[in-house]
């Protein structure tokens, strides 16, 4: 079978890092995509085949540098996000546009960049990492919601723009899941969120990899447009 060429931002750790684990896995040649060139060498040396590629999804330049230097991507992972949370009436200007910028213009400016060759080839994947959020809405995370919120209008869009090529764009919007980003949180917040979890724990990224390697795999194929969640049952 052909070997596919998938691109994930954010790579360097935590649902990104997994992603392209379990994408190497399933036998794709990956590309791990973030601004640490120092930190995704250290993922690639764990990952047979792969290799890396700077980018910063909050600028326009990197991003079309980055895709130069990448070459044809077959499976694009939109993964690379930020929060800067606040309530909306003192939220920032500045904290409102750098969540939008990376979280959702960034992800909307790589997808450009990769689908003219997946036109060609007539076969992509393309992979949103939504959140939770973007279903429900958070208080104090207009930003990040809105940003989440716009990948899935983006994802259904685009899924009904280029189906006809037999390209799928899907979403995936992972609950609480243990990384970095969700580890500043009080353990009185993680106790209280416990409590929301039918499944009764936090979620792991290969939880959310598992999800994003099926939506990349052929037998995928006639899946498009959708939103799959993967939040322990938190929001059904
Ligand atoms: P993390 O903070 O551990 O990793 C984020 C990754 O994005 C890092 O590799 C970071 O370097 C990269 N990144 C951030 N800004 C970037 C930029 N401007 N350019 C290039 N790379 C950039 O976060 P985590 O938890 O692994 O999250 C990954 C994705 O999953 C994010 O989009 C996040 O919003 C989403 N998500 C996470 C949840 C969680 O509970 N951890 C829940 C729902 C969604």
């Amino acid at each position: 079978m052909t070997q596919r060429t998938a691109l994930v931002t954010g790579a360097s750790r935590g649902i990104g890092k997994a992603c392209a684990e379990a994408l190497a896995e399933a036998g794709a040649r990956v590309i791990l995509a973030a601004r640490d060139t120092a930190k995704l060498e250290e993922v690639a040396a764990g990952i047979p085949g792969s290799t890396v590629v700077q980018i910063d999804l909050a600028s326009p330049e990197s991003i079309k540098e980055a895709f130069a230097k990448a070459g044809k991507v077959d499976i694009l992972v939109n993964n690379a996000g930020i929060t800067k949370d606040g309530l909306a009436m003192r939220m920032k200007k500045d904290d409102w546009d750098a969540v939008l910028a990376t979280n959702l213009t960034g992800a909307f400016l790589a997808i450009q960049q990769v689908l003219p060759a997946m036109l060609k080839e007539r076969w992509g994947r393309i992979i949103n990492i939504s959140s939770i959020v973007g279903e429900t809405g958070n208080p104090g995370q207009s930003n990040y919601v809105a940003s989440k919120a716009g990948l899935i209008g983006l994802t259904k869009s685009l899924a009904q723009e280029i189906a006809s090529r037999n390209i799928t764009v899907n979403a995936v919007a992972p609950g609480f899941i243990d990384t970095d980003m969700t580890s500043v949180l009080s353990d009185q917040v993680k106790e209280n969120l416990l409590g929301h979890i039918p499944l009764k724990r936090l979620g792991k990224p290969q939880d959310v990899a598992a999800a994003v390697r099926f939506l990349a795999s052929e037998e995928a194929g006639y899946i498009t447009g959708h939103v799959l969640d993967v939040n322990g049952g938190m929001y059904m």
